[in-house]
């Protein structure tokens, strides 16, 4: 099938008072069972969806920019994605590709590998999320280098198994109580264009900052010889949608070219196309030795995956699998995904990311509240400030902001300490993004003229 995506429906329809009778007998259950961790920012009770439409249980439409913490690269139940799943489903749902073989394994592999971020010949290893990914990719790096000690950044979000948790430094509540974490994890600082000093050129900002490592890191704490990988994510996802300046991603090269240590940079929420490139890497100019996919790579199917340079896998049967990696139907809607993603989508966030950038770029000189606007295609953060040339974090009204924006219908989540993050189905609409826009001005000014009430959710 090559038809071009097209919506029905633009924007959001709210028809009962949120929550919806339906979806509050819902939260009652969920509250009576579900684990409390979950950070729920508002009561959206999901039932369908539809591109970047969602509809609750109560019938109420959401225009939903948060497209399932930047998962349905697709947009919701695109119907090429529903066909193969549909069509692998009824021809094999699992056999296990840590002990048996099947072709969807390879297609996938080859397709990823002609768009892959650095030359191949490339090697790859399923799993069916991104913690799964970013765990196999530590292994690896340990396994091949033979060395013990990772390079991660403060801001960092890489999952939460223990692992993943040990490398992730993005709010003290994602660890707190559950050190002893993997040993040999050094965190170091991420670049911060908007927080940079006074009076510092970005350039020497920059430099300064990847300097830490090999002035500090490096002659203090680790020797650099038993340094295994440095792993970065292209555009801080969680942290605060901060893109990494190619300068910056440039340095983390020379220092792992000059010492043998791996470079891994974790695609999972800015890789398959979000930022305008297939990976945000590209926008760097520099080749990662590992990359780690998940989210929009199956348009919300479970898949995770780490992409390598072929020489560097070089374990033996025994060190690493899982036995749902590389599901057939996770597979077939990942194949989907790229046709769609390959034929529109990857240019459409370009596009689109680009045409909403031009408007809001002019939001910190003309809104109150905003600090900061920055991203790269449909991946866009705005940083809210109580005092712009204080730059004090304003976490609260943050919140209340992403909450009147559910109460008008349109779903965005935060990052970072006191940021909302834009992060829509790649196939959105230059209608969908004036209304998401709208919006997300109307609550920012609504709530910096304290106009917010708290809403009564029950
Ligand atoms: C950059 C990055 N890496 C890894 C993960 C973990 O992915 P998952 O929640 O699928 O385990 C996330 C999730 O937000 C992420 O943003």
């Amino acid at each position: 099938m090559t038809t071009t995506t097209t919506l029905s429906v633009a924007g959001p329809n709210i028809k009962t008072k949120l929550p919806g009778p339906i979806a509050a007998k819902l939260l009652k259950d969920d509250d009576r069972l579900m684990s409390p961790a979950y950070t729920r920012s508002y009561p959206l009770v999901a039932k369908t969806g539809h591109g970047a439409i969602i509809v609750d249980v109560d019938g109420n439409e959401f225009l939903d920019f948060s497209a399932g913490i930047a998962v349905n690269s697709t947009g919701h139940c695109h119907p090429e994605v529903v066909a193969a799943v549909q069509k692998q489903a009824a021809e094999l749902i699992h056999m296990s590709g840590t002990d048996f073989y099947y072709p969807q394994m390879t297609e996938l592999a080859d397709r990823l590998s002609a768009i892959a971020p650095m030359k191949g010949p490339h090697k790859f290893s399923y799993g069916n999320s991104g913690a799964e990914a970013v765990e196999a990719a530590l292994k690896l790096a340990r396994y091949h280098t033979k060395r013990q000690y990772v390079i991660a950044f403060y801001g960092a979000f890489h999952g939460r198994t223990m692992g993943a948790l040990s490398v992730t430094c993005s709010k003290a509540q994602q660890r707190r109580r559950f050190s002893p974490l993997v040993p040999g994890v050094v965190h170091v600082p991420f670049p911060n264009m908007y927080r940079k000093p006074e009076g510092v050129s970005d350039d020497d900002y920059t430099k300064q900052t990847a300097a830490y490592i090999e002035d500090w890191v490096f002659r203090t704490e680790v020797p650099p010889e038993e340094c295994a990988a440095i792993i970065v994510e292209a555009v801080q996802g969680e942290g605060g949608y901060l893109p990494c300046p190619p300068l910056f991603m440039k340095e983390l090269r020379r220092l792992c070219d000059k010492y043998g240590i791996m470079l891994i940079c974790d695609e999972v929420q800015a890789g398959m196309g979000r930022t305008g490139k297939w990976w945000a890497v590209e926008h760097t100019g520099v080749e990662p030795d590992m990359i780690t996919i998940a989210k929009g790579i199956a348009s919300g199917m479970p898949l995770g995956i780490l992409m390598t340079r072929a020489e560097l896998m070089d374990w033996v049967p025994g060190s690493h699998a899982s036995t749902f990696g590389g599901n057939p139907v996770a597979i077939a809607a990942a194949l989907a995904t790229i046709d769609v993603l390959e034929r529109e989508a990857v240019k459409n966030s370009e596009t689109i990311g680009r045409y909403m950038m031009e408007r809001m770029k002019t939001w910190p000189s003309k809104l109150p509240l905003v600090g900061d606007v920055r991203g790269l295609g449909l991946m866009i953060g705005v940083e809210l400030v109580h005092d712009k040339a204080k730059k004090t974090l304003a976490g609260e009204q943050r919140d209340q902001v992403v909450e009147l924006a559910f109460e008008k219908g349109v779903l965005f989540l935060g990052c970072g300490p006191n940021a909302v993050r834009l992060s829509p189905p790649l196939i959105i609409t230059k209608e969908q993004a004036d209304i998401a826009m709208n919006v997300l001005e109307q609550c920012i000014l609504d709530v910096a003229e304290g106009k917010y009430v708290k809403p009564n959710w029950g």
